[in-house]
């Protein structure tokens, strides 16, 4: 779809959000400087995005159901109005895979802030050069910042992510935990994950872009066979979809007060006790990887700068840096 046609289909969205009643076609011809049979295709090309549009003669048009995709019209109205994340909100029915759109467009000048959303990808992409299943139903997004801070703090991205997709989640109910440093589990099964990505100059952090995945409202059986002991969906543990709209403006809205406070010199550290209270890691069994080594052990303590302590075996303990998960990839958090 061109970009011309994108900007129509938002507005015309945006229309519908905002009617109290019936928008006549003459009105919206008027309104977007468009013939009214051009308003018609336009309208007509919501329909298979999910969007029921009743049209009735001399009276004009009125959506009867808007579906809960993560567009800009439907996720903005839910944003406060000084947030700096959210703008642009870029949506596709399909993608690749949003981080991938991000990097993309970082080369383009996108501005701090933009967040890149999908109805479904097609190659999703998970931490570790694995595959993420991102069926329609879930919430798929990439946010992208410029400058976040320097590249000592780098991990502090991801562990702050994590923070704020809890706090959203929570907000709505979803009880949801954190497995260090940055899965998103519900009763022990992995309900999202995170991947950053960073592009460096020097000691500085030049941009990142924090891929975000959460399994939302589809059921557990659209995720492969050989993850679903281990994974699970929020429409499964919890019997009800969430607004996917509502709670992307809210893991936002924390995010950029969290982000805000990260430029300024204050991350992780200062949401420290929050963050572990929400940590369901220490006192488990657990794998890292850190480099090509692979380490097993109790997680015995997250430390205030974010690293994990590993009693490999009795009386030894290894402290991880998740920025040396981070590294082992190069660039990915
Ligand atoms: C993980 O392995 O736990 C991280 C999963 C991250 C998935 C998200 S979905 C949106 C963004 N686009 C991708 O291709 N991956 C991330």
């Amino acid at each position: 779809m061109a970009m011309d046609d994108t900007r129509v289909r938002d507005q015309l969205i945006e229309a519908f959000v905002n009617a109290e009643g019936p928008i006549s076609g003459e009105e919206l011809s008027h309104r977007f400087g468009l013939s009214r049979t051009a308003i018609w295709k336009h309208i007509k090309s919501l329909e298979p995005l999910g969007f029921v549009i009743e049209a009735s003669p001399r009276v004009g048009y009125r959506a009867v159901h808007i579906p809960d995709e993560l567009m800009a019209p439907l996720v903005r109205p839910h944003l406060p109005p000084d947030c700096l994340l959210g703008s642009p909100i870029l949506w596709e029915a399909s993608r690749a895979s949003t981080n991938d759109t991000a990097l993309e467009l970082a080369q383009k000048g996108l501005p701090h802030g933009a967040v890149i959303t999908a109805g479904e990808q097609t190659g999703g992409r998970g931490r570790r050069d694995r595959a993420w299943a991102s069926p329609r139903g879930g919430m798929w997004f990439s946010v992208f910042v410029r400058n976040p801070c320097p590249l000592r703090h780098a991990p502090d991205l991801t562990l702050l992510a994590a923070l704020a997709v809890c706090r959203a989640l929570r907000h709505e109910g979803v009880p949801v935990e954190i497995k260090w440093p940055n899965d998103l589990l519900i009763r022990g099964r992995k309900t999202g994950g995170i991947l950053a990505q960073i592009r460096a100059e020097g000691e500085l952090v030049d941009h990142a872009v924090i891929g975000i995945g959460l399994n939302a409202n589809f059921p557990i059986d659209l995720l492969p066979a050989e993850i679903r002991h281990r994974a699970t969906t929020i429409l499964h543990e919890t019997g009800r979809p969430i607004h996917r709209p509502k709670v992307l403006a809210r893991v936002l809205t924390e995010l950029d007060r969290l982000y805000r406070d990260l430029r300024d010199g204050r991350g992780f550290q200062v949401v420290y006790d929050e963050w572990i209270a929400l940590c369901s890691t220490v006192g488990q069994e657990v794998e890292v990887a850190v480099g090509d080594e692979r380490l097993r052990g109790k997680a015995r303590e997250v430390l205030p700068d974010g690293s994990l302590v590993l009693e490999t075996s009795p009386g030894v303990t290894r402290t991880v840096v998740s920025g040396e998960v981070l590294f082992s990839d190069r660039e990915q958090v």
